[in-house]
Protein backbone atom coordinates (compact mmCIF):
# COMPACT_ATOMS: atom_id res chain seq x y z
CA UNK A 1 0.00 0.00 0.00
CA UNK A 2 1.65 3.20 -1.26
CA UNK A 3 2.34 5.59 1.98
CA UNK A 4 0.48 8.85 1.92
CA UNK A 5 2.02 12.01 3.47
CA UNK A 6 0.82 11.69 6.98
CA UNK A 7 0.94 15.38 7.74
CA UNK A 8 -1.66 15.67 4.48
CA UNK A 9 -4.08 13.39 6.25
CA UNK A 10 -5.85 15.48 8.28
CA UNK A 11 -6.01 18.81 6.09
CA UNK A 12 -9.12 20.52 4.91
CA UNK A 13 -10.08 20.76 0.92
CA UNK A 14 -10.07 24.47 -0.51
CA UNK A 15 -13.53 25.26 -0.17
CA UNK A 16 -14.57 27.14 -3.49
CA UNK A 17 -17.19 29.86 -3.23
CA UNK A 18 -20.27 27.62 -4.87
CA UNK A 19 -21.23 27.94 -8.33
CA UNK A 20 -24.96 28.04 -8.84
CA UNK A 21 -26.09 28.47 -12.74
CA UNK A 22 -28.66 31.36 -12.72
CA UNK A 23 -28.25 32.37 -8.92
CA UNK A 24 -26.59 35.38 -7.70
CA UNK A 25 -23.05 34.51 -7.03
CA UNK A 26 -21.90 36.73 -3.76
CA UNK A 27 -19.25 33.90 -2.60
CA UNK A 28 -16.08 34.60 -4.25
CA UNK A 29 -14.56 38.14 -4.00
CA UNK A 30 -14.91 38.11 -7.72
CA UNK A 31 -15.16 41.56 -9.59
CA UNK A 32 -18.87 41.88 -10.80
CA UNK A 33 -18.03 44.07 -14.02
CA UNK A 34 -16.21 41.34 -16.24
CA UNK A 35 -13.25 41.13 -18.22
CA UNK A 36 -11.93 44.78 -18.39
CA UNK A 37 -12.51 46.14 -22.60
CA UNK A 38 -8.47 46.07 -23.62
CA UNK A 39 -8.56 42.71 -22.16
CA UNK A 40 -11.55 40.89 -24.05
CA UNK A 41 -10.03 41.99 -27.32
CA UNK A 42 -6.41 40.97 -26.27
CA UNK A 43 -8.02 37.57 -25.46
CA UNK A 44 -9.87 36.87 -28.80
CA UNK A 45 -6.98 38.03 -30.95
CA UNK A 46 -4.12 35.36 -29.14
CA UNK A 47 -6.64 32.27 -28.84
CA UNK A 48 -5.43 31.17 -32.14
CA UNK A 49 -1.45 30.94 -31.09
CA UNK A 50 -2.18 28.38 -27.41
CA UNK A 51 -0.29 25.53 -29.80
CA UNK A 52 2.83 27.29 -28.19
CA UNK A 53 4.58 27.49 -24.58
CA UNK A 54 4.47 30.67 -22.54
CA UNK A 55 7.18 32.77 -22.50
CA UNK A 56 8.93 30.71 -18.66
CA UNK A 57 9.88 34.27 -17.27
CA UNK A 58 7.19 36.34 -18.50
CA UNK A 59 9.29 38.53 -19.17
CA UNK A 60 6.85 41.50 -20.91
CA UNK A 61 4.11 40.84 -17.71
CA UNK A 62 7.57 41.41 -15.26
CA UNK A 63 8.34 44.22 -17.08
CA UNK A 64 5.21 45.75 -16.76
CA UNK A 65 4.53 44.70 -13.22
CA UNK A 66 8.09 46.69 -12.47
CA UNK A 67 7.18 49.63 -13.86
CA UNK A 68 4.03 49.56 -12.52
CA UNK A 69 5.32 50.13 -9.23
CA UNK A 70 8.58 51.59 -10.10
CA UNK A 71 10.46 49.05 -9.14
CA UNK A 72 13.78 46.69 -10.72
CA UNK A 73 12.46 43.66 -12.78
CA UNK A 74 14.32 41.73 -10.61
CA UNK A 75 11.96 42.09 -7.72
CA UNK A 76 9.30 40.56 -8.99
CA UNK A 77 8.09 36.37 -9.07
CA UNK A 78 4.98 35.62 -10.81
CA UNK A 79 2.40 32.48 -10.36
CA UNK A 80 -0.81 31.09 -11.49
CA UNK A 81 -2.57 33.35 -9.33
CA UNK A 82 -1.39 34.91 -6.02
CA UNK A 83 -2.20 31.15 -4.34
CA UNK A 84 0.55 30.04 -6.48
CA UNK A 85 3.13 32.71 -5.74
CA UNK A 86 2.03 31.98 -1.53
CA UNK A 87 2.92 28.51 -1.96
CA UNK A 88 6.36 29.78 -3.69
CA UNK A 89 6.97 31.47 -1.09
CA UNK A 90 6.78 29.05 1.47
CA UNK A 91 8.41 26.31 -0.94
CA UNK A 92 11.54 29.32 -0.66
CA UNK A 93 11.89 29.56 2.78
CA UNK A 94 10.00 27.47 4.86
CA UNK A 95 11.94 23.40 6.09
CA UNK A 96 9.90 20.52 7.35
CA UNK A 97 8.51 21.41 10.77
CA UNK A 98 9.10 24.72 10.28
CA UNK A 99 6.54 27.14 11.50
CA UNK A 100 4.42 29.53 9.99
CA UNK A 101 2.53 32.41 11.59
CA UNK A 102 -0.91 33.72 10.84
CA UNK A 103 -4.16 35.66 11.60
CA UNK A 104 -7.28 32.97 12.17
CA UNK A 105 -9.65 33.07 10.47
CA UNK A 106 -7.64 34.10 7.59
CA UNK A 107 -7.16 33.08 4.26
CA UNK A 108 -8.10 29.57 3.75
CA UNK A 109 -5.22 28.44 1.40
CA UNK A 110 -2.22 29.79 4.00
CA UNK A 111 -2.87 26.57 6.08
CA UNK A 112 -3.44 23.76 3.08
CA UNK A 113 -0.19 25.56 1.69
CA UNK A 114 1.76 25.68 5.08
CA UNK A 115 1.29 21.84 5.42
CA UNK A 116 2.20 20.81 1.71
CA UNK A 117 5.34 22.59 1.98
CA UNK A 118 5.82 20.57 5.42
CA UNK A 119 5.47 23.19 7.78
CA UNK A 120 3.41 23.59 10.76
CA UNK A 121 0.97 26.22 10.72
CA UNK A 122 0.37 28.53 14.08
CA UNK A 123 -2.71 30.08 13.92
CA UNK A 124 -3.54 33.26 16.11
CA UNK A 125 -6.84 33.92 16.90
CA UNK A 126 -8.40 37.68 15.32
CA UNK A 127 -9.72 40.01 17.67
CA UNK A 128 -12.29 41.96 17.03
CA UNK A 129 -12.53 40.37 13.55
CA UNK A 130 -9.09 41.94 13.37
CA UNK A 131 -5.54 40.67 13.01
CA UNK A 132 -4.06 40.52 16.38
CA UNK A 133 -0.55 42.00 15.73
CA UNK A 134 0.96 41.59 18.89
CA UNK A 135 -0.40 38.09 19.29
CA UNK A 136 1.11 37.57 16.19
CA UNK A 137 4.51 38.88 17.67
CA UNK A 138 4.38 37.03 20.37
CA UNK A 139 3.99 33.78 18.58
CA UNK A 140 6.87 33.88 16.72
CA UNK A 141 9.40 31.09 17.71
CA UNK A 142 13.19 29.88 16.68
CA UNK A 143 11.18 27.58 14.23
CA UNK A 144 9.27 30.43 12.09
CA UNK A 145 10.34 31.50 8.46
CA UNK A 146 7.25 33.12 7.59
CA UNK A 147 4.59 35.18 8.94
CA UNK A 148 1.77 35.96 7.01
CA UNK A 149 -0.22 39.25 6.93
CA UNK A 150 -3.57 39.60 4.92
CA UNK A 151 -4.42 42.87 4.78
CA UNK A 152 -7.18 43.58 4.45
CA UNK A 153 -8.02 40.32 5.88
CA UNK A 154 -10.16 37.94 4.13
CA UNK A 155 -13.11 37.01 5.11
CA UNK A 156 -13.24 39.73 7.96
CA UNK A 157 -12.61 42.38 5.77
CA UNK A 158 -11.07 44.83 8.49
CA UNK A 159 -7.40 46.12 7.74
CA UNK A 160 -4.24 47.12 9.86
CA UNK A 161 -3.29 50.81 10.08
CA UNK A 162 0.15 52.05 9.25
CA UNK A 163 1.38 52.71 13.03
CA UNK A 164 0.48 49.19 13.99
CA UNK A 165 1.79 47.11 10.53
CA UNK A 166 5.55 49.22 11.50
CA UNK A 167 5.71 48.09 15.53
CA UNK A 168 4.82 44.54 14.14
CA UNK A 169 7.45 44.70 11.53
CA UNK A 170 10.06 46.26 13.73
CA UNK A 171 9.37 43.19 16.40
CA UNK A 172 9.85 40.52 13.72
CA UNK A 173 13.38 38.94 13.28
CA UNK A 174 15.19 39.58 10.50
CA UNK A 175 15.55 35.90 9.31
CA UNK A 176 11.68 35.78 9.76
CA UNK A 177 9.70 36.61 6.23
CA UNK A 178 6.63 39.37 6.50
CA UNK A 179 4.63 38.31 3.52
CA UNK A 180 2.08 41.22 3.54
CA UNK A 181 -0.79 39.67 1.29
CA UNK A 182 -2.38 42.97 -0.64
CA UNK A 183 -5.20 40.98 -2.80
CA UNK A 184 -7.53 43.47 -1.78
CA UNK A 185 -5.59 46.66 -1.99
CA UNK A 186 -7.55 48.33 -4.79
CA UNK A 187 -10.66 48.71 -2.76
CA UNK A 188 -9.08 50.08 0.36
CA UNK A 189 -8.85 53.66 1.89
CA UNK A 190 -5.17 54.55 1.10
CA UNK A 191 -5.51 57.02 3.93
CA UNK A 192 -6.34 54.23 6.69
CA UNK A 193 -4.82 51.55 4.88
CA UNK A 194 -1.00 51.62 4.47
CA UNK A 195 0.87 50.42 1.06
CA UNK A 196 3.16 47.79 2.06
CA UNK A 197 5.49 47.85 -0.55
CA UNK A 198 5.85 52.07 0.27
CA UNK A 199 5.59 51.59 3.92
CA UNK A 200 8.42 48.37 4.47
CA UNK A 201 9.46 47.34 0.92
CA UNK A 202 13.09 48.59 1.28
CA UNK A 203 13.28 45.74 4.45
CA UNK A 204 15.09 42.78 3.37
CA UNK A 205 12.34 40.51 5.03
CA UNK A 206 9.53 41.86 3.64
CA UNK A 207 7.81 40.85 0.43
CA UNK A 208 3.91 42.14 -1.02
CA UNK A 209 2.04 39.61 -2.39
CA UNK A 210 -0.70 41.06 -5.00
CA UNK A 211 -2.92 39.72 -7.43
CA UNK A 212 -5.10 40.02 -10.76
CA UNK A 213 -7.62 38.24 -9.72
CA UNK A 214 -9.89 40.68 -7.72
CA UNK A 215 -10.13 44.20 -9.16
CA UNK A 216 -8.01 43.05 -12.60
CA UNK A 217 -11.38 41.01 -13.08
CA UNK A 218 -9.09 38.01 -13.73
CA UNK A 219 -9.87 35.33 -11.61
CA UNK A 220 -10.13 32.52 -14.31
CA UNK A 221 -6.72 33.40 -16.01
CA UNK A 222 -4.82 32.82 -12.72
CA UNK A 223 -2.25 35.27 -13.02
CA UNK A 224 -0.56 37.39 -9.51
CA UNK A 225 2.94 37.95 -8.52
CA UNK A 226 4.80 39.21 -5.42
CA UNK A 227 7.53 42.60 -4.80
CA UNK A 228 10.32 41.32 -2.62
CA UNK A 229 14.04 41.74 -2.59
CA UNK A 230 15.96 40.23 -5.42
CA UNK A 231 17.44 37.51 -4.20
CA UNK A 232 14.12 36.69 -2.46
CA UNK A 233 12.60 37.08 -5.68
CA UNK A 234 14.61 34.83 -7.64
CA UNK A 235 14.31 31.95 -5.18
CA UNK A 236 10.41 32.09 -5.57
CA UNK A 237 10.87 32.02 -9.56
CA UNK A 238 12.72 28.43 -8.82
CA UNK A 239 9.70 27.17 -7.40
CA UNK A 240 7.10 28.21 -9.86
CA UNK A 241 5.38 25.47 -11.28
CA UNK A 242 7.37 26.18 -14.95
CA UNK A 243 4.94 27.60 -17.54
CA UNK A 244 2.49 28.09 -15.00
CA UNK A 245 1.47 31.36 -15.77
CA UNK A 246 -0.34 30.79 -19.71
CA UNK A 247 0.58 32.84 -22.03
CA UNK A 248 -3.25 34.18 -22.23
CA UNK A 249 -2.68 35.25 -18.15
CA UNK A 250 0.45 36.77 -19.53
CA UNK A 251 -0.64 39.16 -22.43
CA UNK A 252 -3.62 39.88 -20.22
CA UNK A 253 -2.49 40.96 -17.23
CA UNK A 254 -0.02 43.34 -19.58
CA UNK A 255 -3.39 45.21 -20.94
CA UNK A 256 -4.95 45.00 -17.38
CA UNK A 257 -2.18 47.33 -16.20
CA UNK A 258 -2.48 49.28 -19.04
CA UNK A 259 -6.20 50.18 -17.85
CA UNK A 260 -5.34 51.59 -14.54
CA UNK A 261 -8.16 54.33 -15.11
CA UNK A 262 -10.68 51.78 -15.62
CA UNK A 263 -9.88 49.30 -13.08
CA UNK A 264 -9.65 52.32 -10.74
CA UNK A 265 -13.03 53.48 -11.54
CA UNK A 266 -14.31 50.06 -11.12
CA UNK A 267 -13.31 49.28 -7.29
CA UNK A 268 -14.14 52.90 -6.52
CA UNK A 269 -18.02 51.37 -7.83
CA UNK A 270 -17.75 48.63 -5.62
CA UNK A 271 -16.55 50.52 -2.47
CA UNK A 272 -19.39 53.07 -2.96
CA UNK A 273 -21.89 50.00 -2.90
CA UNK A 274 -19.98 48.55 0.12
CA UNK A 275 -20.71 51.30 1.95
CA UNK A 276 -24.13 51.49 1.21
CA UNK A 277 -25.05 47.38 1.83
CA UNK A 278 -22.97 48.24 5.58
CA UNK A 279 -25.44 51.16 6.23
CA UNK A 280 -28.18 48.71 5.12
CA UNK A 281 -27.11 46.04 6.88
CA UNK A 282 -26.30 47.76 10.02
CA UNK A 283 -30.42 48.96 9.92
CA UNK A 284 -31.25 45.58 9.49
CA UNK A 285 -29.59 44.90 13.35
CA UNK A 286 -26.59 43.19 12.00
CA UNK A 287 -22.97 43.55 12.76
CA UNK A 288 -20.86 44.31 10.06
CA UNK A 289 -16.91 45.44 11.01
CA UNK A 290 -15.73 48.06 8.96
CA UNK A 291 -14.46 46.86 5.51
CA UNK A 292 -11.67 47.88 3.46
CA UNK A 293 -12.59 44.92 1.14
CA UNK A 294 -14.78 43.91 -1.91
CA UNK A 295 -17.06 41.98 0.39
CA UNK A 296 -18.61 42.38 4.15
CA UNK A 297 -18.52 40.16 6.58
CA UNK A 298 -21.41 38.96 8.69
CA UNK A 299 -20.38 37.84 12.32
CA UNK A 300 -23.36 35.13 12.56
CA UNK A 301 -21.52 32.36 14.99
CA UNK A 302 -23.82 29.38 14.95
CA UNK A 303 -26.20 30.73 12.80
CA UNK A 304 -23.93 31.45 9.46
CA UNK A 305 -24.98 27.97 8.00
CA UNK A 306 -28.89 28.41 8.33
CA UNK A 307 -28.38 32.70 6.92
CA UNK A 308 -26.42 30.73 3.78
CA UNK A 309 -28.92 28.72 3.29
CA UNK A 310 -31.84 30.79 3.53
CA UNK A 311 -29.68 33.24 1.02
CA UNK A 312 -29.61 30.06 -1.22
CA UNK A 313 -33.24 29.78 -0.96
CA UNK A 314 -33.61 33.44 -2.79
CA UNK A 315 -31.01 32.65 -5.48
CA UNK A 316 -28.53 34.46 -3.73
CA UNK A 317 -24.97 32.38 -2.79
CA UNK A 318 -22.97 33.13 0.13
CA UNK A 319 -19.84 32.26 1.72
CA UNK A 320 -20.80 30.74 5.22
CA UNK A 321 -17.83 29.55 7.59
CA UNK A 322 -19.36 27.31 9.80
CA UNK A 323 -19.68 28.65 13.80
CA UNK A 324 -18.21 31.99 12.56
CA UNK A 325 -19.49 34.05 10.04
CA UNK A 326 -20.66 34.63 6.34
CA UNK A 327 -18.77 36.69 3.71
CA UNK A 328 -20.54 38.37 1.41
CA UNK A 329 -19.09 39.94 -2.00
CA UNK A 330 -20.34 42.97 -3.17
CA UNK A 331 -22.18 42.84 -6.45
CA UNK A 332 -23.44 44.91 -9.12
CA UNK A 333 -25.99 47.33 -7.67
CA UNK A 334 -29.10 45.00 -8.12
CA UNK A 335 -27.26 41.56 -7.03
CA UNK A 336 -26.37 43.52 -3.81
CA UNK A 337 -30.44 44.44 -3.67
CA UNK A 338 -31.49 41.01 -3.60
CA UNK A 339 -28.86 39.98 -1.14
CA UNK A 340 -30.62 42.60 0.71
CA UNK A 341 -34.21 41.22 0.49
CA UNK A 342 -32.94 38.32 1.82
CA UNK A 343 -31.03 40.03 4.96
CA UNK A 344 -34.18 42.12 5.38
CA UNK A 345 -36.18 38.63 5.40
CA UNK A 346 -34.27 37.00 7.96
CA UNK A 347 -35.53 35.88 10.92
CA UNK A 348 -39.04 36.77 9.69
C1 LIG B 1 -6.18 37.16 0.84
C2 LIG B 1 -6.06 36.45 -0.45
N1 LIG B 1 -4.86 36.22 -0.95
C3 LIG B 1 -4.70 35.58 -2.10
C4 LIG B 1 -5.79 35.14 -2.81
C5 LIG B 1 -5.50 34.36 -4.04
O1 LIG B 1 -6.02 34.81 -5.17
P1 LIG B 1 -5.47 34.29 -6.56
O2 LIG B 1 -4.79 33.00 -6.36
O3 LIG B 1 -6.69 34.18 -7.39
O4 LIG B 1 -4.53 35.36 -7.01
C6 LIG B 1 -7.07 35.35 -2.34
C7 LIG B 1 -8.23 34.85 -3.07
O5 LIG B 1 -9.32 34.78 -2.63
C8 LIG B 1 -7.21 36.03 -1.12
O6 LIG B 1 -8.41 36.25 -0.59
Amino acid sequence: MVRVRTSLAQLPAYVPGRKVPGAVVLASNESPYGLLPGVAATLTELAGGMSRYPDLSATALVQAIAGHHEVEPDRIAVGAGSSEVCGQLLHSVVGFGDEVVFGWRSFEAYPILTAVAGGVAVRVPLLDHALDLDAMAAAITDRTRLVFVCNPNNPTSTAVGERALLDFADRVPEDVLIVVDEAYREYADPALVPDALALLGDRPNVVVLRTFSKAYGLAGLRVGYCVAPPWIAAHVRKTQVPFSVSALAQEAAVVALGERAEVARRAALTVVERERVTLMLHALGFEVPDSQANFVWLPLADESADFAVHCLGGHVVVRPFLGEGVRVTIGLPQENEAFLDLAATWRG
